[in-house]
This record gives C-alpha cells, structure tokens and sequence, in this order.
C-alpha cells in the first residue's frame, strides 16, 4: 500500500514496443546480463518485461584485449569489443534456455556490414521467445573507413532497412542509437524512416582512463564506453529530444538507471521501457528492485497506468505537482512535436 493508500500492485505497467506488448517495462541492458542465465541464480527472469541479451554477431569473436574495464566516478568505461560466440551456438543454447524459463527475449545484434546484419536478422526468424530485435549500430562500418554506423543518418538507416527487410512485421525492430552524435533527433528519424519501429537510447559514451601509475591508458583498447550514473542526463536528455520530435515512436530508455525513481525520469522524458544495464555488477536484484520501485513511485504520484507518465514531463507545469487523476483536473495539452530549438545551448 502507497501513501496514497493505493494498493501499488493496481498500478497497471503493461507496455508496447511496436507490435510487442509486455507485461512491464523494466528489461536488462545489452552486454550487462549475457543472456539471462546469470540473473537467473537471483531472481526468475521471466518477471522482466524482457530479457535484452548481449549483442550476437555472424562468428565467435574474442573480444578486445585486457584490460577492458576500468572504474570512473559514478560509473564504468568498458572495452570488451563485443565478445561471443556467435549466432549459431546462440540459437542452439541461450534462445531455447530463454523459451524454457517463458523469457520474452529481445535479441540485439551486430555487425560490421550492412550484409552482416542482414544475415543476423534472417537466422533469427521464427524462434520462440523472441520479441524483437535490438540493432547495436555502435559499431564500425569496415565497408566505410570504420565509421560507426550510429553517427551517420544514411549509414544507420541502410542497416536498419536491411533488418526490417529480413524481419516479421510482428516483430519489432529496434535501432540502439549513440549518444556521441551533434543531433540525436536526426539519426533517430533517419532510422525509423528506415522502418524501425522502436528506439534504444542510449548506447555507451565514448571515454578514457589514463592511469597515473603506468602513465598509459587504463584500457588495453586505450578508449572505452562510458555507463552508469555519469551518463544518465546526457541518456535523459536524448529520450526527452526524441520523443518531443517523435512523440508515437517507443523509446527504450537506459544510461544509469539504478533507482526506480531514476527509471521514473526516463519514462517522464518519453520512455515506454527502460534498460537496466551497470546496476547488475553492484546489485544482480537490480532489474527487479528497480521494477518494484518504479511501480511504487507512480502510484505514489497518481499514475495508475505507467502510459499516462510516458512523456508527462513535456506537459506544461501548471500549479506544481499534480496527480493525474486527481478530482476536477483536466490533463494539460501536450506541446506541439517540434525539436524545441530553445533547449539547444
Ligand atoms: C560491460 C558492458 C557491455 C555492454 N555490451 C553491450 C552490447 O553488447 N551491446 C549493446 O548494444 N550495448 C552494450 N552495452 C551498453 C548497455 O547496453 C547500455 O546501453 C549502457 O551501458 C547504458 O546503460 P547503463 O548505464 O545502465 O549500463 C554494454 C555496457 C556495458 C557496461
């Protein structure tokens, strides 16, 4: 029961990501939780919305050099270079182990050609379990000079036309889209004009440790992605821009999300669905703590249906807080879908 004297568990958090409805909107983050297996020793996965598991690439790939992770204030900068052991095993182990524990699983994947991911999409048709597809395009395009596909509108919506093409219309595809971008808004339209029909938001920061004793980087692959606490208002600030310039587009929002109230932010900028990714190393519950707590803190600010609270904060305050369903309230129309030019420094 919530101050409000609400029983929290009549707050209902079913959510959509394109043609996916899931029963709540708290998922792991890619790479934080391989798939699922792990988490599974702390708690029954199958509680989550979904399990997003670490991106699978065509072949077995070793991974960057050691060391690749390294301890920043508020956060981790991490080199792993996409270790695994690629699409065939996946398939015969981890998806049937997600389908057996009834895991909504969306499965992430990468590629360094457009082809690659092409390829991925296609051997991931028809299996049980699988909700839908994330695409990592936070990786380097060999076919162009290893520019990351994220940080080019055109080379982001080549891949995720390539995806949608060899993907089920059921099956929502979702572009994991880079923070490290001058406009975030433009990749993110690129793609779903590409066919997305969901976005991840966001991806690692690009970063650098150097450490003080050795003189050299911290990183064996000298730079690394920034995650945790560090990077949640740049993660918050992307969600907030994107849903105001596609406001019916589901984001799936993640960057430090620790807290229930920190995945109350994100739903408030315009996420449908959060990630919890760097949270597991400290607190392997985290995922379902978070869940618990973010059910709590809506209830305990009216919202008996998470979609009411999805993009709430674009709403013009009007005399502070107010619970969305309290007596005599009109809810406040929602601000036009423009990029809002004035929050731009
Ligand atoms: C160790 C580690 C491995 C990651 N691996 C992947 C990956 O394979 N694919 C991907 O799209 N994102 C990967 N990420 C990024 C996370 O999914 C997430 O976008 C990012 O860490 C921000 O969320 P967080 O601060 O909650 O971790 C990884 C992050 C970490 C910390």
């Amino acid at each position: 029961m919530t101050a409000a004297g609400v029983p929290a568990a009549a707050c209902d958090l079913t959510t959509q990501l394109g043609a996916a409805r899931l029963p709540n909107p708290v998922l792991t983050a890619s790479g934080c939780a391989a798939a699922g297996q792990e988490l599974h020793r702390f708690f029954d996965v199958a509680e989550l919305g979904a399990v997003v598991t670490k991106s699978v690439m065509l072949a077995p790939r070793a991974g960057r050099p050691t060391p690749r992770m390294a301890e920043t204030p508020s956060g981790m900068l991490n080199s792993i270079g996409l270790q695994g052991p690629g699409i065939d095993p996946f398939c015969e182990h981890d998806l049937p182990w997600l389908a057996e524990r009834g895991a909504r699983t969306v499965v992430s994947i990468a590629g360094v050609t457009v082809d690659e991911y092409a390829e991925l999409a296609a051997r991931l048709r028809g299996h049980p379990g699988v909700v839908g597809l994330e695409v990592n395009i936070s990786c380097p395009n060999v076919e162009d000079r290893g520019q990351v596909f994220a940080c080019d509108p055109e080379a982001a919506a080549r891949v995720v036309a390539a995806v949608r093409r060899e993907t089920s219309p059921m099956l929502p595809v979702l572009a994991k889209l880079s923070p490290d971008v001058t406009d975030i808004v433009t990749i993110a339209g690129s793609c779903v004009d590409a066919g997305a029909d969901g976005l991840s938001l966001v991806n690692t920061l690009l970063g650098m440790v150097i450490d003080t004793g050795t003189l050299r980087p911290a990183l064996a692959g000298r730079t690394g992605g920034l995650s945790g606490p560090a990077i949640r208002p740049v993660a918050v600030r992307c969600v907030w821009q994107v849903h105001a310039a596609l406001p019916h587009i589901p984001i799936l929002g993640m960057g430090g999300i620790m807290t229930g109230l920190d995945a109350l932010q994100f739903v408030l900028a315009g996420a449908s669905a959060v990630s919890v990714g760097t949270a597991v190393f400290a607190d392997p519950r985290a995922p379902v703590r978070v869940l618990a707590e973010l059910r709590q803190a809506l209830v305990a600010r009216g919202f008996l249906r998470l979609a009411d609270a999805v993009g709430y904060a674009h709403q013009p305050a009007q005399n502070g807080l107010r619970p969305p369903g309290s007596p005599g309230t009109v809810p406040p129309a929602r601000e036009p879908a423009h990029r809002l030019p004035a929050d731009t420094p």
